[in-house]
């Protein structure tokens, strides 16, 4: 199968692409940065690439018609960053970017491979959220849990609706907690508990959305804290939330 994946320089992204690789797929791998992209292609063994900055609106639409035109079977909506600090502290336009990467360069292109999917009824979209999106809020970190909300809300929706159709589409939506990748140097932030390994959550993502999985959350741990949180007061979680941020940027700073 033709696969798209954004994000793919690093972390999670690279190790899907390089899983999919080893199940014999094509992988067309997107990211901003030329230089990490091919080096990462390399990593890969693919020799396909695309440079997009997916915060720029017409970066975006040329990519959009490149999918039009590629229709790649396979889409993975990986590309994505954090930004750790109290809300009144980060900087708006630093806030503006997540928004744009996180959610409507996702959104764009989860419409646009939708929109050919239903007419071949064959497909699937991957889109990657977090736990962050799962919980009610996320202080200290509150524009990406929010964004990762977001993915995780209208997935679902998508989920459901292609359910009603009887389609053959499939979308999933991954929502992984800690993994051990470039996010939080990024993020300018540090994990509180033992991450996962990226290599550990791409095959564990791309294993379950060949299985029409609608909610794919890596590890034993994450789950069960994801379970539980289900019982938990939403006052008490965001104050839990609270203190895990806050040691986890302290820690860095
Ligand atoms: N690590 C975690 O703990 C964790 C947990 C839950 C969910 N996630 C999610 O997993 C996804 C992958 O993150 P990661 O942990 O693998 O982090 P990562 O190692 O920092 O990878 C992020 C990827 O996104 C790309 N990217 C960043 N800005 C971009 C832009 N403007 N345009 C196009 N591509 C851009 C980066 O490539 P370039 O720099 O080349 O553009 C890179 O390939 C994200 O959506 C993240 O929110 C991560």
């Amino acid at each position: 199968m033709k696969c798209l994946v954004t994000g793919a320089s690093s972390g999670i992204g690279k190790d899907i692409c390089k899983y999919l690789s080893v199940l014999s797929h094509e992988v067309i791998m997107v990211s901003s940065n030329k230089e990490k992209l091919v080096e990462a292609c390399t990593e890969v063994g693919s020799n396909t690439y695309y440079v997009c900055d997916l915060t720029k609106d017409k970066e975006v639409d040329k990519l959009l018609k490149f999918i039009e035109k590629e229709k790649p079977d396979v889409i993975i909506n990986n590309a994505g960053f954090g930004a750790f600090g109290y809300f009144d502290e980060v900087e708006t336009e630093k806030e503006i970017e997540m928004i744009n990467l996180n959610i409507i360069a996702l959104h764009k292109i989860t419409k646009v491979a939708l929109k050919y999917m239903e007419k071949q009824n064959y497909g699937y979209i991957l889109n990657v959220a977090s736990s962050a999106g799962l919980m009610p809020g996320g202080p200290i970190l509150s524009t990406y849990y929010a964004t990762k909300s977001y993915v995780r809300s209208y997935t679902l929706s998508i989920y459901e609706e292609l359910k009603s159709k009887n389609s053959n589409v499939v979308v999933s939506v991954l929502a992984p907690g800690p993994v051990d990748t470039n996010f939080n140097k990024v993020a300018g932030g540090s994990f509180s508990v033992k991450p996962l390994s990226s290599e550990y959550v791409a095959k564990c993502a791309i294993d379950n959305l060949f299985k029409k999985k609608m909610i794919i959350i890596p590890g034993l741990i994450m789950k069960l804290g994801v379970f539980f949180s289900r019982f938990t007061p939403t006052k008490l979680l965001l104050n839990i939330a609270l203190k895990i941020q806050h040691k986890k940027r302290t820690k860095s700073s």
